[in-house]
């Protein structure tokens, strides 16, 4: 398969031209940017004040190169392990809630990575866009300000969960994911990285920042979720979900318990127990791939406790709100 499928002739070597340029930049930078421990990769890479993997630095390359901005696209956007693969079956299954029956849903038979593609991974002109419907779902995990600026016409849902929680999350998936030819990456020695913002797609408080200050600015285009609210009020979200997507629930709706049944259906234990998620691997861009069980860990609020010290969680609360101080953003230093 040619990597743009949408180009023919000489459009094609002209963007092969631009895409050797992509490849040279991103040579350059490999060797000129500031380098920090990697979690997964041995180095991460501060560009533009947020620190990337090699892959994932690419993308974003193409990302700013190729991306066709449209006002009707939907942009799920989080830093990792915040609850995005519970975001993404919550937002296809409620735009998509007329495709399909909650007793033979698409979610049933595909794990909920398939369900919409993320801009970050490294094939993105591999992928032909132009046959997504609109509203057009993609995910993220790049901080506001990496992306690109014809973007601030599209819709975002961020979904950010507790640092603390987070930083677990993070190191026990990517533990898994860490090359074999590196040695392991100790919890002890992830929550000083994490602390000095040194972390895929971090600092976790500018990424988080990126999308507050953003949503300040833009109310109407920005959906502010927290992982925690979610878990303790499920249908106030979904029906916030489905107002901001442009689908609200209807009385009609109502009365058949929809909201319940897509609670129900994107639930972690539901997802968790489907056979589809129990094996085999999702793969981003050309070489990640990840054992689908791996997104399914706990799923619970506070699994923190379990891990870190009382002075550790002083650390991370004390770095929080001093980073947050004077923004408007509470409730994550408990
Ligand atoms: P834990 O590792 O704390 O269990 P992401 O999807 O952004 O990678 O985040 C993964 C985290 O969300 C993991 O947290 C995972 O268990 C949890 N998770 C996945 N699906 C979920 C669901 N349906 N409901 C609640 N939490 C879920």
């Amino acid at each position: 398969m040619s990597i743009f499928p949408s180009l023919t002739g000489s459009e094609y070597e002209e963007d092969e031209v631009q895409y050797n340029q992509i490849c040279e930049k991103h040579k350059h930078l490999l060797e000129t940017l500031p380098k920090g421990r990697g979690w997964r990769t041995q180095h991460l890479y501060n560009y533009n004040g947020f620190w990337l993997g090699p892959m994932t630095l690419n993308a974003n390359l193409l990302l700013h190169t190729y991306f066709k901005c449209e006002p009707t696209n939907i942009i799920l956007a989080s830093f990792m392990k915040s609850g995005t693969t519970w975001l993404k079956a919550l937002m296809f299954s409620t735009l998509n809630r007329d495709r399909y029956s909650f007793s033979n849903h698409y979610l049933h038979n595909n794990s909920p990575q398939s369900t919409f593609p993320y801009l970050d991974a490294e094939s993105y002109p591999m992928t032909d866009f132009t046959t997504f419907s609109a509203p057009r779902l993609f995910a993220t995990h790049f901080a506001r300000t990496l992306l690109p600026a014809c973007m601030s016409s599209c819709k975002f849902v961020y979904v950010c969960r507790d640092p603390k929680d987070v930083l677990v999350s993070k190191w026990h998936f990517m533990s898994k994911l860490r090359s074999k030819d590196l040695p392991p990456l100790s919890f002890d020695e992830a929550f000083e990285l994490f602390c000095l913002g040194v972390s895929e797609f971090g600092p976790f408080w500018e990424h988080v920042l990126s999308y507050w200050r953003a949503s300040l600015e833009s109310p109407d285009k920005i959906l502010f979720l927290r992982y925690e609210e979610l878990k303790k009020q499920p249908e106030v979200v979904v029906r916030k979900l489905a107002d901001f997507m442009g689908k609200p629930i209807t009385m009609e709706e109502e009365k058949k318990g929809v909201v319940g049944e897509i609670i129900k259906l994107c639930s972690f234990e539901n997802l968790r127990n489907l056979e589809i998620n129990k094996k085999g691997v999702d793969k981003f861009g050309k070489l990640v791939e990840v054992e689908k069980q791996g997104f399914f860990r706990k799923g619970e609020i506070g699994d923190w406790k379990n891990h870190l010290s009382e002075e550790m969680k002083d650390r991370i609360n004390g770095i929080i709100e001093q980073k947050f101080l004077g923004s408007g953003l509470i409730g994550f230093s408990e």
